[in-house]
């Protein structure tokens, strides 16, 4: 069959590259891709968000079945439009990606189907919104409404950040339309997991367990970002919290999506926040975690594609999926500056030694050529992913090719694994 994945971050690497192993793939385009891509699939030049080009392609190309990397064609409603062309394709569809698209969505449907999750209040004016933070007090969390790129998250300390976060969201409007609406939310603490469910809008298919690191510096420092390393298995969520997480998240999601009318298939990523045994909902998103999709996905044994395609048709039966024994360790290797401004267009070096050490993947990010050589191209540039019979074998061996690549100004965490090390 011919498939076409959209995207071109470490994501959409790591799902080309499992989905490239089916015996049932002869032909694997990517959209836009990137160079690490291009060296295991056909790259498109056309954006994650040009919906009319990308279904032209798919239609002109007899695709048989496309793979939605990232939350934006989602949220546009590419599935939408690709099912009334008679296309598969894999992912929400427009109503459903309201899920990520829409943090008021996501918290009112916890609400109504009793899913434990921060409590919060929804705002359109910001006076209202401000009143209700002095009333309930710091530490409080200022949620833009809308898609800001992971940033419009502000976890405040303090009464006077919350407010200013408001300020910023609402009235000086840096997320755009984004932020004409706010949730404000109860602080959670606790220890953050990411769990991951295949699902046709019915039935559930459930992933191992993985750890996103999101702050930019070791120990969990400094401000927030799209994901500095990630592992799998989490040994955070035990095998009972994991049937509690389905039992009391995912299925009463998915069911009330469907009474709803606005049945939700594809991949629903559940962010969780972890304690004393019991996990509540930090977030929902609609598509696979980057950078979780990288050691989940070298972790996976089974074939991905028979999954992707009975999701997109509404007939996954399939009701576990197999893993390799060992452990992934993912090491993110971002741009001096990132989250903030930095530089692109320095050339990396080291990749072939890297790509040459066993049972390691150099997953492509934010890269791009200029004159035949990998040059950085984004904040997070590549997800170096180790395997490992343990976490500790599978972080030395992610390290291991973190040490032989860099470039004038690299930055990486020191510290990817370490939480699981400690249980
Ligand atoms: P979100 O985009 O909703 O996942 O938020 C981004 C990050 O902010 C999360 O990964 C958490 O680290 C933090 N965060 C969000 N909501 C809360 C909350 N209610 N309590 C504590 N931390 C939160
Ligand atoms: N790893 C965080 C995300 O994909 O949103």
């Amino acid at each position: 069959m011919k498939i076409l994945v959209v995207g071109g971050g470490g994501r959409e690497h790591a799902l080309v590259w499992k989905i490239s192993q089916s015996p049932l793939v002869d032909t694997l385009y990517c959209a836009p891709g990137n160079p690490g891509i291009a060296e295991l699939a056909e790259c498109v030049l056309i954006g994650a968000d040009e919906i009319d080009a990308l279904l032209d392609f798919a239609v002109n190309e007899k695709i048989d079945l496309t793979v939605v990397g990232p939350e934006v064609p989602l949220t546009m409603g590419i599935v939408d439009r690709f099912q009334a062309a008679g296309l598969e394709i894999f992912g929400p569809n427009q109503a459903a990606a309201q899920i990520e698209g829409s943090k008021k969505f996501s918290k009112d449907l916890m609400a109504k189907y009793h899913i434990p999750t921060a409590a919060y209040g929804s705002f359109t004016d910001r006076d209202a919104a401000v009143a209700y933070i002095r009333e309930q007090g710091a530490p409080i969390v200022v949620k833009a409404d809308g898609l800001a790129a992971g940033k419009g998250v502000i976890v405040a300390m303090t009464v006077e950040e919350a407010v200013a976060g408001i300020d910023e969201i609402m009235v000086d409007a840096v997320f755009g339309a984004a932020g004409a609406q706010v949730v404000i939310e109860e602080f959670m603490a606790g220890e953050e997991a990411s769990f991951f469910a295949f699902t046709d809008g019915k039935n559930i298919l459930p992933l191992a367990s993985s750890q996103d690191h999101k702050r930019i510096f070791d120990n969990d420092e400094g401000p927030n970002t799209g994901g500095m390393g990630a592992y799998s298995p989490a040994p955070v969520v035990t095998d009972a919290l994991a049937r509690d997480i389905i039992e009391t998240i995912v299925r009463p999601t998915i069911d009330g999506m469907a009474a709803d009318g606005c049945p939700y298939s594809g991949i629903l990523y559940v962010g969780l926040m972890i304690a004393d045994g019991k996990a509540r909902v930090v977030e929902f998103n609609a598509r696979f975690g980057d950078p979780e999709a990288q050691p989940l996905l070298m972790r996976m044994k089974s074939d991905i594609v028979p999954v992707l395609q009975a999701c997109a048709r509404g007939e996954l039966t399939q009701t576990s999926l197999e893993w390799h024994d060992k452990a992934a360790v993912c090491v993110v290797m971002a741009s001096g500056g990132y989250p903030a401004a930095f530089e692109k267009g320095l050339e990396i070096s080291g990749l072939d030694a890297a790509e040459a050490i066993e049972d390691l993947m150099v997953f492509h990010a934010g890269t791009a050529l200029k004159d035949d050589k990998v040059v950085n191209n984004g904040g997070r540039v590549l997800g170096v992913t180790g395997l490992g019979t343990t976490v500790a074998a599978a972080i030395d061996k992610a390290y291991a090719g973190v040490k032989v690549i860099t470039w004038p100004g690299v930055q990486f965490r020191n510290d990817i694994g370490k939480k699981a090390l400690g249980r």
